[in-house]
């Protein structure tokens, strides 16, 4: 008897944990798939995150194409990472010098330590830049689903994604709030009246009443528009997770020091103190990350075609990169729970289409707001991770012509990727997949805490 009651005051104290309020409703199944969080963990962490990560990191992967130049279509973006003052000039290209000579290396330390968290480092190397050039003419051309930037305008450049990692940019205030406000508000199919659970500002006054409303709305919709509200918040939970885990907790002059910040990571997702929306937040990126999932395993007999290269120019890697790229798309095949999409766009045809239509066009919009982030490193992830989320959805609903695809190269194929739509798609879900990993991480220190 005393040990039945030791027992359950041992679980009682741990579900009053921070660990047990942050992750004690994100296990089990997830709604509207067949799938529970447990069998997502194990296949990520253990089997894709790593695979991904070194494909990641190779040449073709790591340099994406970007405009980062664009002017906001919706208002006139004014923050302290604004345009002008963003510390993207002192890191462009050294043009005269070759990457490795001091020089250059002086100059990318002064970027690390320019107080501009949020700059993008736009450095290349001379001899990278015209390899580029090269790949660029082995691209595919292809009917569009998502905003993609005009890659000949002499505003697009390439970034090197591993010299900007997604982390804390201190990109925080009215006008982050501002960007994902108009995102939930305008472009997620709720009307005014409905109104979202602890906006901030709000949360003190928030009577818990709104959540209420505002799920019931959720649920009342068709199952397409409450899986769109549901993928942009598990992207809004995935950046989250990355400024938590990559926050700067030590900025003197002789050090930056990166790491995670257990305490941002519960404002964020701690049930308690987010009203019972952190542990909601935190399965819509494992929903996220199932259709992202899904639709690499549905590619794989686009990137199979012997036609197919990862081209850089370099015969032996490419091949080598391109069996790894196989492998990881295999693996994501194996994956026995996937999300089952023929459940989307599936009633009266005529219905379906419209809402296709619809869903295609929010998504465009989100993808031209991305335009409007401020701070420079926000918008470069914020557009790639958009980019990417928005080739998912293209391949997901181009099956037929997936399967069309011709077994030679003198047909004119039914369905093409561009390199600037690949390279997103692995990099967005690679963020997903590290977000996945870094619940983990997080889930051992909550319980350190104790
Ligand atoms: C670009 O391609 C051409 C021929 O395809 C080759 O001669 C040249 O060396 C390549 N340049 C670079 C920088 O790879
Ligand atoms: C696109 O987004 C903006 C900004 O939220 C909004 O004002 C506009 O109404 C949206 N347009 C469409 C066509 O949805
Ligand atoms: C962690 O984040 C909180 C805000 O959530 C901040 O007040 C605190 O200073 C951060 N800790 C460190 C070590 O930077």
């Amino acid at each position: 008897m005393k040990l039945v009651v030791a027992l359950l005051l041992l679980l009682l104290q741990v579900s009053g944990s921070a660990d047990g309020r942050c992750f004690c409703q994100v296990t089990g199944d997830l709604e509207d798939c067949a799938c529970d969080v447990e069998t997502i963990d194990g296949f990520n962490n253990d089997k894709l995150f790593p695979k991904l990560q070194t494909l990641l990191e190779s040449d073709y992967f790591r340099f994406y194409k970007v405009n980062l130049n664009k002017p906001c279509p919706f208002w006139t973006v004014s923050s302290h990472c604004g345009l002008r003052d963003c510390a993207v000039k002192p890191c462009s290209p050294v043009s005269s010098s070759s990457p490795y000579s001091a020089e250059a290396n002086e100059q990318l330390v002064e970027c690390e330590q320019a107080k501009h968290l949020g700059a993008v480092d736009v450095s290349l190397s001379k001899e990278t830049r015209e390899a580029l050039l090269n790949w660029s003419k082995h691209d595919d051309e292809s009917e569009r689903f998502c905003v993609v930037d005009d890659e000949q305008s002499p505003d697009s450049q390439y970034v090197d994604l591993l010299l900007n990692p997604e982390r804390f940019t201190g990109y925080r205030g009215p006008e982050a709030w501002q960007i994902w406000n108009s995102i939930y508000e305008e472009n997620c199919f709720k009307p005014y009246t409905v109104r979202r659970p602890l906006i901030p500002n709000s949360f003190h006054s928030s009577s818990g009443s709104e959540g209420k409303t505002f799920y019931s709305w959720l649920e009342g919709q068709c199952v397409e528009k409450r899986a769109f509200y549901r993928l942009i918040s598990g992207l809004h939970s995935s950046i989250n997770i990355h400024l938590s885990a990559r926050y700067l907790l030590d900025d003197s002059w002789f050090q930056k020091k990166w790491g995670h910040n257990v305490s941002e990571f519960r404002q964020r997702f701690d049930s308690e103190l987010t009203a019972g929306e952190g542990p909601k937040r935190l399965r819509n990126l494992y929903f996220l990350y199932l259709i992202e999932l899904r639709a690499l395993a549905k590619a794989l007999p686009f990137f199979q075609q012997p036609s197919f290269r990862l081209y850089t120019g370099r015969p032996e890697e490419d091949q080598k990169h391109k069996e790894l790229l196989l492998h990881i798309l295999q693996l994501a095949r194996s994956f026995p729970l996937h999300f089952d999409e023929t459940s989307l766009f599936a009633g009266d045809e005529k219905e379906a289409a419209k809402l296709k239509e619809d869903v295609r066009l929010a998504f465009l919009n989100i993808s031209r707001i991305m335009d409007c982030v401020g701070c420079f490193k926000c918008r470069l992830w914020g557009k790639l991770q958009t980019q990417g989320l928005g080739t998912s959805l293209k391949i997901l609903f181009s099956e037929r012509q997936i399967e069309a695809l011709p077994a030679s190269s003198d047909q004119r194929p039914s369905f093409q990727l561009s390199r600037q739509e690949i390279v997103s798609l692995l990099n967005a879900f690679g963020r997903i997949s590290t977000s996945i990993r870094e619940l983990k991480n997080f889930r051992a220190l909550l319980a350190e805490d104790q």
